[in-house]
């Protein structure tokens, strides 16, 4: 199937300029210093900016952590993180670290946050602390376009149809893979309880678009399927979802920033930086259920 995917046009106006970095998906803000406080109608442009392109990204910010707290508590209230360690003597930040010596980095596989949760989270403002100098790239992938590519016989089948996800092989107990090195960084097994069925095919509460809802991390099997009968149709639709037209990649610099959008996006963290220490600290904002 061919696959039509035009890319958005450049938005200026006399201070903020959205900048696509792909057909699909992503986009860079230029313009707006997050130090500060923003203004009503620059949240607004922020926000309207994530909902249209999925993932928004900022350069050369320079953020103390009370002032990414109150950039992110403009959009929404902070969930605060069950099993990241956080960072010190700030709870609603979660730590993505990894240092020279472990080998196992977070958030390395397409996944969506949260979906695990009965009311999944909105979306993350990761920020750049410390960066490798060549690696640890993100990508990100769009479900509005994996969803708008299907055919129109699979969304036929797709509609009214819900999925399981899970936390618990992820961050239970069950999930012994890398467990030395996770330790100090990733916790609190015994609160992995989290099961939650969504429909497979959402209408993004804020662009009113629809978008694919499974992932490869924590979607385990469509309702009322065996998880044996789920495994075929997940795995197309992951191999369909994971297109390269699909997604964008995101280089990091110490002051970068990517805001994304877990209802409209999933997301890659390369774990190709062994021996090298990564910092990001990472505020999750709440959402809102999910049709
Ligand atoms: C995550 O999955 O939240 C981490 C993303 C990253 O480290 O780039």
């Amino acid at each position: 199937m061919s696959i039509a995917v035009s890319a958005p046009p450049i938005i200026r106006n006399d201070r903020i300029e959205i900048r696509p970095v792909g057909g699909a998906v992503g986009a860079e803000i230029h313009g707006l210093d997050l130090s500060r406080s923003l203004a009503e109608d620059e949240v607004k442009t922020v926000r309207s900016a994530l909902f249209e392109h999925g993932v928004v990204f900022f350069r050369d910010q320079e953020l103390t952590p009370e002032q990414h707290i109150a950039f992110a508590e403009r959009f929404a209230p902070i969930n605060i993180n069950r099993f990241f360690k956080h960072a010190d003597g700030y709870p609603t930040i979660a730590e993505v670290r990894k240092e020279p010596d472990q080998k196992a980095n977070i958030g390395g596989g397409w996944h969506t946050d949260h979906s695990y949760d009965q009311v999944p989270a909105l979306g993350s403002i990761l920020y750049a602390r410390e960066v490798p100098p060549t690696g640890g790239d993100t990508l990100f992938a769009s479900m509005y376009a994996a969803y708008d590519a299907l055919s129109d016989g699979l969304k036929a089948t797709l509609e009214g149809m819900r999925a399981m996800h899970s936390s618990r092989h992820v961050f239970g107990a069950a999930n012994k893979k890398n467990a030395e090195d996770r330790k100090g960084r990733i916790g609190n097994a015994e609160l992995a309880t989290q099961d939650a069925t969504h429909p497979v095919v959402i209408r993004h509460p804020g662009s009113g678009r629809k978008a694919l809802y499974v992932n490869p991390g924590f979607t385990l099997q469509f309702e009322g399927w065996t998880v044996e009968e789920s495994r075929p149709l997940l795995d197309y639709l992951y191999r369909h979802a994971s297109r390269p037209e699909f997604s964008c990649r995101f280089r990091w610099q110490p002051g970068s920033m990517a805001f994304w959008d877990n209802r409209a996006t999933w997301h890659y963290a390369l774990n190709d930086y062994q021996g090298q220490r990564r910092l990001l600290h990472r505020i999750t904002l709440e959402g809102v259920a999910l049709s």
